[in-house]
């Protein structure tokens, strides 16, 4: 089935925030962001920008009914600065104007002073100055200190991976219209309606009953709009509430990136022991995020970087430390792979670092250590492992010993070109770290006329999670899926929802559909059965058509559904799931945290120009985990994105911030993504259907954010290929591998 959207997609009629007709009074606002990374506010004075052409009010912290304070997972973010700027961006003050160009000309005659304070943009630093957002944590198995001494090879390093850009085409956003009785509607560009409202109602001091969030779709996020959507959403709330006016404030792409955080860097320490047969023995790694100035997700995120600190290996001796470190740059947050990405990228340096040293490919070390079923992971889980599946056949139906004799003899033969490859296995934990988070709700209504309208907690942000939603509506009802319509997501109508994240949004509301209409279909086959005078349970509908014991009747769901409405039965149902069985007790760092695991293997192949320091990338062949695909084409669509941003993360998005806390990369034109030139000259995806019981919806593993981590493999294969030119080279682990560093790495003596 094709994706609901794709036709309104190419013909550019999908509404985004910015389609949203403009209600009549309509007024646009802008933030003031602090000019300064630290410091103290000496002097505001907003009265020239107060004068300024069609200046409504400007707003500050004073103007908050409520409490100014909109951290989630710790409460040390305010919503407006009062007297301390901790980031570049920090928002100061939001200026309301006829106009969105005269509010941004209101913005340029603000007059600030500030103190300047220390600047920390380094985390080992702010580690250093005890500057940590919560308690670092520990993740233990074995005794990785007494399996050292056993162990054969020892090798140590640094690894280093910078930040990523969400760059979501759609920027953040929101629009505000007052209702009556002191109501706010907010359309709002978030992955978490939920999120928006509850902090929502604490600034402005309402109840949430007051406030509907509504979603139709975001133009992507990333994570980027897992809690970075709710200050844009208040702003424009809090100015609606005083002005009693419709107010829209919808981002530029400079503000968004000046202001917004991103994925988090990480600076990492690693120690890696292996034996003679070259199984590794202990690992322990130290890891330092750079949370920004203040939690936002990091904690959670640090959390994910400390479960997926061993990648699809089994290490039996695990001592891995996460410090979250405070800096003055804008919070970080969730970013696709939430921390594994981070976590993974330094086992995975750590494993070639030990290849070298020993004289080995990294190859065999990977194959060795792969994590087999029954196997603990350091946080007490037992693997259900499809690691040696995906990595075998990916070396079958590739031919990997073919290419690697290939790749040897054209470097043999050629001094200027050099080629690189890389094997990435992945496995990514499906579940909100945080058990209470893994919940969902949907509401479905069957009309009278047999049609079906289905809201969840799901926001659609490009991932296809609504397509599926309706798919899984009209399987139950086994009724043609022209029937069903997909509503908006609002507050209003499915409540309590945890924002769509974690890949696991068409797990968690996909099954709290299945359940409603499982049992809207359990009322109608009792009004069957009383027609047709048998039991319920030997009661089916197929294709539209009521079936006793498998066989056609005359009765068709259009008539079924008309007749239980006669019969005053509810047509109407909320579904409500729980993922069953997870648990994870955080006073040992032990549980079973995850409703399963998504596993997977990439080749990757490139190609360096040796003069130049360039590169290209021949091939990503990847054998995925998929259980069994509901969507084979949104998920090839899923996989294939998640490559491409995991490359460009791994290559050439390279985040610069200066010593004052500026983003120097703070446009298009100094922050370079993938576009169609960079992504790899072939990408082929075998779809391997896995048999192990999962906890899927339909069991269609979850399948957002594990491709991501293939792009990994991309950094490793140009290690590889610089390797091949200079085998003295000492080119480190530290991401992105842009042209300048592989350019050292080739010439480096
Ligand atoms: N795909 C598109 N097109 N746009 C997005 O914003 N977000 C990713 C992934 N794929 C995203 C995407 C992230 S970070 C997550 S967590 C998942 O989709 C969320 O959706 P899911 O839970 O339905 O997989
Ligand atoms: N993944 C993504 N988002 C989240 C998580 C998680 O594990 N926990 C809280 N938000
Ligand atoms: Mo995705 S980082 O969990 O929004």
């Amino acid at each position: 089935m094709k994706n609901i959207d794709s036709y309104t997609h190419t013909r550019g009629e999908s509404i985004y925030l910015d389609d949203v007709p403009l209600t009549q009074g309509t007024l646009f606002g802008a933030i003031f962001g602090s000019p300064a990374a630290h410091g103290k506010i000496k002097k505001l004075d907003l009265s020239a920008a107060m004068a300024s052409e069609g200046v409504v009010r400007i707003f500050t912290w004073k103007d908050i009914p409520g409490v100014n304070q909109i951290g989630g997972i710790v409460p040390d973010e305010p919503l407006f600065a009062e007297d301390i700027v901790d980031f570049n961006g920090m928002p100061v003050a939001f200026v309301v104007a006829t106009s969105v160009e005269h509010a941004q000309a209101a913005i340029k005659k603000i007059i600030i002073e500030i103190d300047p304070l220390t600047v920390v943009t380094d985390p080992r630093v702010a580690r250093q100055n005890n500057s940590l957002i919560v308690p670092p944590r520990t993740f233990r198995l074995g005794d990785s200190d007494a399996a050292f001494k056993d162990c054969v090879h020892v090798v140590e390093g640094i690894a280093e991976t910078n930040g990523q850009e969400h760059l979501y085409i759609e920027t953040q956003g929101a629009y505000a219209l007052p209702q009556e009785h002191g109501a706010i509607k907010v359309i709002s560009s978030t992955q978490g309606p939920t999120a928006v409202q509850r902090h929502m109602a604490k600034v402005l001091g309402v109840p949430m009953h007051q406030l509907e969030i509504d979603v139709t779709r975001l133009g992507g996020g990333f994570g980027g709009k897992e809690d970075q959507a709710t200050s844009w959403a208040i702003f424009c709330a809090l100015a609606a509430y005083h002005l009693k006016k419709p107010v829209k404030y919808s981002l530029h792409r400079m503000e968004d990136m000046r202001m917004t955080g991103k994925r988090n860097p990480y600076s990492s320490d690693f120690r890696i022991g292996l034996d003679a047969e070259l199984n590794i023995l202990a690992y322990e790694a130290t890891f330092h995020q750079n949370a920004g100035a203040a939690a936002d997700l990091s904690p959670a995120v640090l959390e994910r970087t400390l479960f997926h600190c061993t990648n699809s290996y089994f290490i039996p001796n695990v001592t891995a430390t996460a410090y979250s470190c405070r800096t003055n740059l804008p919070p970080n947050t969730a970013f696709r792979g939430f921390g594994g990405p981070q976590g993974m990228f330094v086992i995975e340096a750590a494993i070639a670092k030990a290849a070298e040293k020993i004289g080995v490919s990294a190859f065999e070390i990977q194959q060795k250590n792969l994590i087999k079923s029954g196997d603990e992971f350091p946080y007490g889980q037992l693997a259900v492992s499809e690691a040696l599946p995906c990595w075998n056949r990916s070396l079958s139906l590739f031919d990997h010993a073919k290419k690697k004799k290939e790749i040897e003899k054209f470097n043999a033969e050629n001094i200027l070109y050099k080629k690189g490859m890389s094997m990435m296995p992945i496995c990514f934990g499906i579940s909100f770290t945080k058990i209470l988070m893994n919940q969902a709700r949907a509401l479905v209504h069957v009309y009278m006329d047999g049609s079906v309208n289905v809201s969840t907690g799901a926001v659609e942000m490009g991932q296809g999670v609504n397509t599926k939603m309706l798919q899984v509506a009209s399987t139950i009802f086994s009724i043609d899926p022209a029937k069903v319509k997909m509503n908006s997501t609002s507050t209003f109508r499915v409540a309590n929802t945890s924002p769509s994240a974690a890949s696991a949004t068409a797990d968690l509301n996909g099954k709290a559909v299945q359940i409603a209409c499982n049992n809207i279909l359990d009322r109608m086959k009792t009004v069957a059965a009383d027609i047709l005078k048998c039991s319920a349970t030997e009661v089916s509908i197929k294709n539209e058509i009521v079936h006793v014991n498998d066989a056609a009747t005359e009765i068709s769901w259009d008539f079924l559904v008309l007749e239980s409405y006669l019969r005053r039965i509810s047509l109407s149902e909320s579904g409500h799931y729980a993922t069953p069985d997870i648990h994870f007790d955080a006073s040992k760092e032990k549980g079973h945290p995850f409703a399963y695991h998504v596993y997977g293997t990439a080749i990757t192949e490139v190609t360096v120009d040796c003069l130049r320091g360039t590169y290209k990338i021949d091939a990503v062949n990847v054998v995925h985990d998929f259980g069994t695909t509901m969507n084979a084409l949104i998920d090839r669509g899923q996989i294939e994105g998640g490559i491409v941003q995991g490359i460009g993360w791994m290559t050439m998005e390279e985040i610069v911030y200066d010593e004052a806390g500026r983003l120097r990369s703070n446009t298009l034109s100094t922050y370079k993504v993938p576009d169609i030139y960079s992504v790899p000259q072939m990408l082929e995806i075998d779809f391997l259907e896995t048999k192990n019981d999962n906890l899927a919806i339909f069991r269609s593993k979850a399948v957002g954010e594990p491709p991501l981590m293939y792009g990994i493999g991309t950094f490793f294969a140009l290690r590889n290929a610089v390797k091949a030119f200079n085998p003295k080279s000492s080119i480190g682990f530290s991401a992105p591998m842009t042209p300048e560093k592989v350019l050292m790495g080739l010439y480096d003596k």
